[in-house]
């Protein structure tokens, strides 16, 4: 059994994760949340929430999960939005054609489709599913939209959207005014995205239905320093740039084109395009490691230039070192420059261009243009108002000569230079207007949930027996708390119940256990993860005291019931050994 056998095994069998739809044998895309699942999804949520829109000020809205078809035709989905798809003849079963040459090329995903083919057929390489050989048809491109109708009828073509992203694009105006026009600001959502995966056979790792967590930083095209870089630039991360990716392995250590750098000599180096985006990188890397994920295992990963959205500069995926499918991008951070602000601009024919302000107006020389309407008006009748607004529209240098070259309805016509007057005024500039460019961090929170389950699992051997152990931090744990009589005896019960109540009225979610013997009610709460255990027992009756085991270090400490609530409220936030060692000073 590998470890992700074991993960999801344990997910199933202790209430983290269930197979969608299992009653009617299931559907692949499709996971549940189970009761501890759930929690422990809101918790990361909660914390993602804690970081962007509470201490970095990005307000979170909420747009419909299903969009009409002009916002898709506009940021490119329904053109390329599409995977290589291969289908085998001998099974009828599709495959993501370039999955099947991972291992095989560094980036299969940038490879077309008949150079795809070609690899397929030259390493014989097995259908997956009836382990054909040279069954396999062409490469063809699939588009992941769930498409739908809205209303009756099918004259109204709807999206389940694929990114959470587009709906914060399409309130930019409004986002503009309510952030009273000023650039930077930066606004989330944390909902539900649906892809129509081909063939999704890695759980939650490949869902056809998912949760993303995205911000869009709205940012001045050329000011992409960040004001608070001073704050992280010391931090350090493991970057595994583009140009490392061809001699690398990317695992770490000497010659694997890892490097560790602070984030000033990573905009310094011109490693990563800006310090915008090396801000970013830092802030992902702080969340990714607070809601349990090894730092060691993970590795910010360059896209290549043939591998980056159209739209993007400067692309990372954060990646993790997964047991059965090596690395795995969780986060896309992207510089997406002012692509989708343009295009929405182009297909919905509105200016979403903002006035950036000078510190103190300019003043401009402009020539303003007067043609002589007396004379065209009646020498160019109806058109002499587009005649009008051509000439205008000039510069000096195309008043020079004796006459001038308009364009009207594709036909040029010369005017004589007679009928038109030009004078040079002085104007007061107070700013320049600009389409805004985007700084994207997108997480998929459920591919992150799966890392925090595989990174925090361990399989220790304590005194003869196996003990598994969820070594969540205490604020992404489920439960947080786990109040057990030693005996089931009435004696211990009342007391301990009177304990649970007291911890709830506190806001920490406790579970209750009393059935089986202490060892193995230790044993079910390490294995979801629990990371303080409170044990009620006979000394408690004479002296008012109780104890609190860790789970990691699986030390116990007694302390007075009086204390319990503001103990435990330290060891959720400090951590056992911190918060044990300040009260016995
Ligand atoms: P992949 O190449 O693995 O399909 P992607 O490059 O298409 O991923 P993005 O489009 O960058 O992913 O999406 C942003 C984030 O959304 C990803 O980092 C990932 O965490 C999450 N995500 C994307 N597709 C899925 C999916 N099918 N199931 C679960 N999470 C997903
Ligand atoms: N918003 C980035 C993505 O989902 O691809």
């Amino acid at each position: 059994m590998d470890k992700y056998e074991q993960i999801i095994g344990l997910a199933k069998r202790r209430g983290f994760l269930w197979n969608s739809f299992e009653l009617y044998g299931g559907t692949a895309g499709f996971y549940d949340y189970a009761p501890l699942g759930a929690m422990l999804k809101r918790r990361i949520e909660d914390i993602w929430r804690k970081m962007y829109v509470i201490e970095e000020g990005f307000y979170e809205i909420e747009t419909p999960t299903i969009g009409i078809a002009a916002i898709f035709d506009a940021s490119g989905h329904t053109r390329g939005f599409s995977d290589p798809m291969i289908v085998c003849s001998g099974c009828d079963h599709a495959f993501r054609a370039d999955h099947l040459i991972e291992g095989i090329v560094e980036t299969p995903d940038a490879l077309p489709a008949s150079e795809i083919k070609r690899l397929i057929d030259e390493h014989g390489i097995k259908c997956p599913q009836c382990g054909g050989v040279g069954t396999f048809g062409d490469v063809s491109s699939f588009n992941l939209m769930f498409k739908t109708t809205i209303g009756p009828g099918a004259e109204r073509v709807g999206y389940l959207r694929p990114e959470t992203a587009q709906g914060m694009f399409v309130d930019f105006e409004h986002l503009f005014r309510f952030y009273r026009e000023k650039l930077p600001f930066g606004v989330t959502q944390i909902g539900k995205a649906y892809r129509n995966e081909i063939s999704p056979r890695q759980g939650v790792i490949r869902l056809r239905e998912f949760t993303q967590a995205e911000a869009e930083i709205f940012i001045n095209p050329s000011e992409k320093n960040h004001p608070r870089f001073s704050t992280i630039e010391g931090m350090v991360l493991r970057y595994y740039p583009a140009a490392n990716q061809q001699d690398g392995d990317g695992v770490g250590g000497v010659g694997s084109g890892i490097i560790e750098l602070t984030a000033r000599d990573a905009v310094d180096r011109a490693i990563v395009a800006h310090e915008f985006l090396a801000y970013h990188l830092v802030l992902t890397h702080l969340f990714l490691a607070r809601v349990g994920i090894d730092p060691a295992r993970l590795r910010f990963r360059q896209h290549q230039s043939d591998e980056m959205a159209h739209y993007a500069v400067d692309c990372w995926d954060a990646e993790v070192l997964t047991d059965r499918f090596g690395w795995v991008e969780i986060v896309g951070i992207a510089d997406r420059t002012d692509y989708d602000l343009s295009s929405h601009a182009q297909h919905s024919k509105k200016d979403l261009s903002v006035l950036i302000e000078y510190d103190t107006p300019k003043q401009v020389e402009r020539i303003v243009v007067k043609p002589d309407m007396s004379v065209i008006g009646p020498l160019y009748k109806g058109n002499a108002g587009k005649v009008r607004a051509a000439l205008i529209g000039l510069g000096e240098e195309d008043l020079q000569g004796d006459e001038i070259e308009i364009e009207i309805d594709g036909e040029m016509i010369a005017i004589s230079r007679d009928l038109v007057e030009y004078e040079t005024v002085i104007e007061e500039v107070r700013g320049e207007r600009v389409i805004p460019h985007v700084i994207e961090p997108s997480f998929g929170i459920d591919r992150i949930i799966y890392a925090a389950l595989e990174h925090s699992f361990s399989e220790e051997f304590v005194a003869g027996v196996t003990r598994n152990v969820l070594h969540f931090p205490a604020e992404v744990a489920p439960v947080q708390v786990a109040v057990l009589p030693l005996l089931t005896r009435e004696e211990l019960i009342a007391p301990a119940l009177t304990i649970a109540a007291a911890l709830r009225e506190n806001g920490v979610f406790v579970s209750y256990d009393d059935s089986g013997t202490i060892g193995r009610r230790y044993r079910r709460n390490d294995e979801i993860g629990t990371p303080f255990s409170v044990t009620i027992d006979y000394d408690t009756l004479d002296d008012d005291t109780v104890t609190i085991r860790d789970r990691d270090s699986m030390a116990q400490i007694r302390v007075p019931i009086g204390e319990l609530a503001g103990m435990i409220d330290a060891m959720i936030r400090h951590g056992f050994s911190t918060a044990a060692t300040q009260s016995s000073r």
